[in-house]
């Protein structure tokens, strides 16, 4: 059944491996209050981060195709490693049959958009997942955009745990920032600007922002992400019409409804309702 005609609303789709999108989302919703949102997390098989390609490509595949059925016109994937690792693929091979007017965008982009004005030292610093880091999309992104940037990766495996397992704050977490942030700033110690290259990683700004110098920026992908989406709407009234704006917010997880909501309220201010759902049909 086309879910559609069901609901009515033509949204704009959210999609995370679990709930770190949730900074995302939260600051396109600031910045664009008036548009219907639906918001997926693959919580039954999150973390993405350690996974293959073929994996990662495979269940992001399948939510974006759920989003599709559900009405949503575009896709954010709210997720590093899901944009590292599948959206090319997806806009290349899957959306020319699925649908061709949908689209799929990502978080890697809009977030390389502004380094160089952001950026004085032209050196910058990305913390990610395995799986972002090792798929060097930072780096061949700023290298095609800002050809003069020197970008210097960090994956940090043990940083998404941490939020996932409310230990953000603990002095476990303090062992394992400083780890990585010691270790990305002996390679390379003219970093001025750091990538957050995992929504989770706003969870843990507190913790990471005593382990850096004073004068280096930090990127919360949120705001970023919202402007370029802002931006894009702007440019593209073809898709711009086909979302429809009352404002209402589904949630959708493949885990417990329960647990889903328990720990929205770590990312977001408001009691949620959740639906849980299964996509790997
Ligand atoms: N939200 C994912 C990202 O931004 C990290 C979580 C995961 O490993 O699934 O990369």
């Amino acid at each position: 059944m086309d879910k559609r005609n069901k609901h009515k609303v033509a949204p704009i789709g959210i999609f995370d491996s679990g709930y770190g999108g949730l900074t995302v989302f939260e600051k396109i919703r600031e910045q664009m209050p008036a548009y219907d949102y639906i918001y997926l997390g693959d919580n039954a098989r999150s973390p993405y981060g350690n996974r293959s390609f073929e994996v990662v490509y495979k269940f992001t595949r399948q939510a974006v195709f759920h989003l599709f059925q559900e009405g949503c016109p575009l896709v954010i994937l709210a997720c590093n490693t899901a944009s590292a690792k599948a959206l090319r693929t997806i806009q290349m091979r899957d959306l020319p049959h699925l649908n061709p007017f949908n689209r799929v965008l990502g978080v890697i982009r809009p977030t390389v958009e502004v380094l160089d004005q952001l950026s004085r030292s032209k050196h910058i610093g990305v913390l990610g997942t395995s799986g972002t880091i090792s798929s060097e999309s930072y780096t061949i992104e700023v290298a095609k955009m800002f050809p003069h940037i020197q970008v210097t990766e960090e994956a940090c495996p043990m940083w998404v745990p941490l939020v996932e397992n409310r230990e953000y704050d603990s002095p476990g977490a303090d062992y394992f920032i400083r780890k990585h942030l010691d270790r990305l700033f002996t390679q390379d110690a003219d970093i001025d600007t750091l990538i957050l290259a995992c929504t989770h990683y706003p969870l843990l700004l507190d913790k990471i922002k005593k382990y850096i110098p004073e004068q280096v920026k930090l990127i919360s992908q949120g705001e970023y992400v919202a402007d370029r989406l802002k931006d894009y709407l702007l440019r593209h009234p073809e898709m711009e019409n086909r979302l429809t704006h009352t404002g209402s917010c589904r949630f959708l997880t493949t885990e417990s409804a329960e647990k889903f909501s328990d720990a929205a309220s770590v990312f977001l201010d408001e009691p949620i309702h959740v639906e849980q759902i299964t996509i790997d049909a």
